[in-house]
């Protein structure tokens, strides 16, 4: 998951347009950075280890002149995040960035090496720039080179490439990673996606898997995997030239957990009719027919594979509907067996770009099944290659942890699970108008809810110091108790596991110690006095009890618990989705604490588009 841009202008500073689409697209990797620009035909290269900042002191330091160059932000697969790893690798004449996994690189280089070809770094990006050199050599022009090149690769790649000499040529080309060409006037650009090419223009072009393209000042061909000459829509993105700011938050995931009541009302009113309390689910109404739906497969990574497992609950209890989820990863190698009529695979994903998701994504399609998918870009390869698109509308997500997205992706799961209740006959009137009140009243319920930041934050100065931590939930809570230690290890590195809390005691329940907190999620629902009993187990083992639960749950719970954090009462159907807010809050304020990068923890990259 690295970002690439490419810029073909006869005008202004191709290292600056390039750093501004760059910071655009830091939040696809940040392990290093580097820009190539011609100018007067000749090639000229700046690179850094890190973060973008460190690449723009760099270019202070030492400018780079030239209207064309192509830049790249890196999330490391093959190399160390070091300078020389960094992109735009160079061979010869040719010049390149980006974005994949090249999976025979290894061999490619052994063939290289032999016909004197010397490398410089380990990365497996390198060998695409000596492969298109080789070519050249043998005598082909610039497009010819890369075409032949492409047909040697085996894995995936989005590239930007520039050559010696041909200041008025920029090539693309895009296999299991996005890119986008970018339309201006007399300029052409290609970018990872349409916000790194929003500052320059909104004519955008989404690029179709196999396609390559060969771009001059005042034109673009688009070529398929076959060779043959094609054309693709051009799409005008719209305000994708407003940039996000962080504006008086201390980080994008502050001020991305602060909007989650403006986000979550966005989201659920593209599903609520909130005149006659009813759900309608957005997009073509016969795309999937719920009443013939026989078996739900969602599957998705991280934080969206969660929302999954709350859904679970949700489309068995509400919808009658058997349920199967999975982790993408797994799931597209596992030779799942899927039924050959009724089934319905919905995807979960909030960049609409994650290579595990995508490629199970294919493989559901492969099996004749309707496709459906919850994303947060309407434009992406995800949600351009399902039958249905469930929107959410949580805006741009840049904190590298999610957190609007996921409530967003709740929401729009609890609206999907209605709909499917009620076509299936499931649900009767008055079930629907409870369930979406409860829904609609969510909103607020979140802004409540932020009365206990403060407290959090004192909590996180006494729970930052743990070296583990374990977080319990039971029944629709264990998937939150499963997002809350992800929270937490993701931007702390704090150790965290999430089990179910009937579980606790089949193995567990052996790390509990004085030293380890453990966070229940536990509204007071049906299950609570099963959670009480689990949390009675922890405190007579001397472990350090914090109960995130309602009045009631508290008061029953009484002295135990050594911390408390108060939620107000909801709807047991919502409680999933109120309760991620004080579970996002703890992991941020003890992030904070520990002063680790909250926005771009270590290792880490928003969108994964690589295996
Ligand atoms: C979320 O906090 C994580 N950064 C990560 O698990 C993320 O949810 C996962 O990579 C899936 O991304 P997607 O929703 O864009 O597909």
């Amino acid at each position: 998951m690295c970002g690439i841009i490419g810029i073909l202008s006869r005008q202004g500073s191709a290292a600056n347009r390039a750093m501004e689409a760059l910071r655009r697209l830091e939040y696809r990797g940040y392990d290093s950075a580097g820009i190539a620009t011609l100018s007067n035909g000749k090639l000229d290269r700046r690179r850094a280890a890190g973060k973008l900042a460190n690449l723009q002191a760099v270019l202070d330091d030492t400018p780079i002149s030239g209207s064309t160059g192509i830049g790249h932000t890196r999330w490391a697969t093959h190399g160390a995040a070091n300078t020389q790893n960094a992109h735009p690798h160079v061979s010869g004449p040719v010049a390149l960035v980006h974005n994949g996994i090249i999976e025979n690189f290894r061999r490619l280089r052994q063939d290289l090496e032999s016909q004197g070809h010397v490398f410089e770094t380990e990365t497996d990006t390198e060998t695409i720039a000596h492969l298109i050199s080789s070519h050249l050599k043998s005598g082909k022009d610039p497009v010819k080179a890369v075409q032949s090149s492409l047909m040697e690769l085996e894995g995936a790649f989005a590239l930007g490439i520039l050559f010696e000499g041909h200041q008025d040529l920029l090539i693309g080309a895009r296999k299991g990673s996005p890119l986008v060409i970018g339309i201006g006037d007399d300029e052409m650009f290609l970018g990872s996606d349409a916000l790194a090419v929003a500052p320059f223009t909104n004519r955008v072009i989404y690029l179709e898997e196999g396609d390559w393209c060969v771009l001059h000042h005042d034109g673009y061909d688009i070529f398929d995997a076959a060779g043959n000459k094609v054309e693709r829509p051009v799409s005008l993105v719209q305000a994708a030239g407003a940039t996000v700011e962080k504006g008086n938050y201390r980080h994008f995931m502050q001020k991305e957990i602060f909007e989650q009541p403006d986000s979550t009302a966005r989201t659920i009113g593209a599903y609520v009719d909130a005149l006659d309390q009813s759900i309608t689910l957005p997009g073509d109404e016969n795309a999937i027919d719920w009443a013939s739906v026989t078996h739900l497969h969602m599957v998705a990574c991280g934080t969206a594979y969660y929302a999954t497992c709350v859904a679970e609950y949700w489309f068995e209890q509400i919808a009658g509907l058997p349920v199967k989820t999975d982790i993408a990863s797994e799931f597209r190698y596992r030779q799942p067996a899927l039924p050959n009529q009724g089934g319905l695979a919905l995807f979960v994903s909030q960049s609409g770009e994650t290579a595990d998701t995508l490629a199970a994504l294919r493989y559901c399609k492969e099996a004749g099944l309707k496709t459906a998918a919850v994303v947060n870009v309407p434009t992406s390869t995800i949600a351009r290659e399902v039958d249905l698109v469930l929107p959410t509308l949580a805006g741009p997500e840049i904190g590298v942890a999610s957190t609007k997205a996921f409530t967003a992706q709740l929401c729009a799961l609890a609206a999907a699970a209605i709909a499917a209740g009620k076509a299936r006959g499931h649900l009767d009137r008055e079930k629907e108008k409870t369930l979406v009140k409860a829904l609609s009243g969510i909103p607020r319920l979140i802004a409540t809810s932020f009365a206990q930041d403060e407290p959090i934050a004192r909590l996180a100065r006494e729970l930052s110091k743990a070296r583990d931590v374990i977080y319990l939930g039971r029944g629709v809570h264990y998937p939150i108790a499963l997002e809350g230690a992800l929270k937490l290890k993701e931007i702390s590195y704090i150790h965290a596991e999430g089990y179910a809390s009937g579980e606790l005691k089949h193995g567990p329940i052996a790390l509990i110690d004085e030293e380890t907190p453990v966070v229940f999620v536990a509204p007071h629902d049906a299950l609570f006095d099963k959670s009480l009993s689990n949390l009675q187990e922890v405190a007579a083992r001397r472990g350090n009890v914090l109960l995130i639960s309602d009045k009631s749950g508290l008061e029953e719970a009484g002295d135990t618990p050594a911390y408390r954090i108060e939620m107000p009462e909801c709807d047991p159907f919502v409680a999933p989705i109120l309760y991620s807010l004080p579970v996002q809050m703890l992991a941020y304020h003890i992030a904070v604490e520990k002063g680790t990068d909250v926005d771009q923890p270590r290792n880490l990259a928003k969108s994964v588009t690589v295996e």
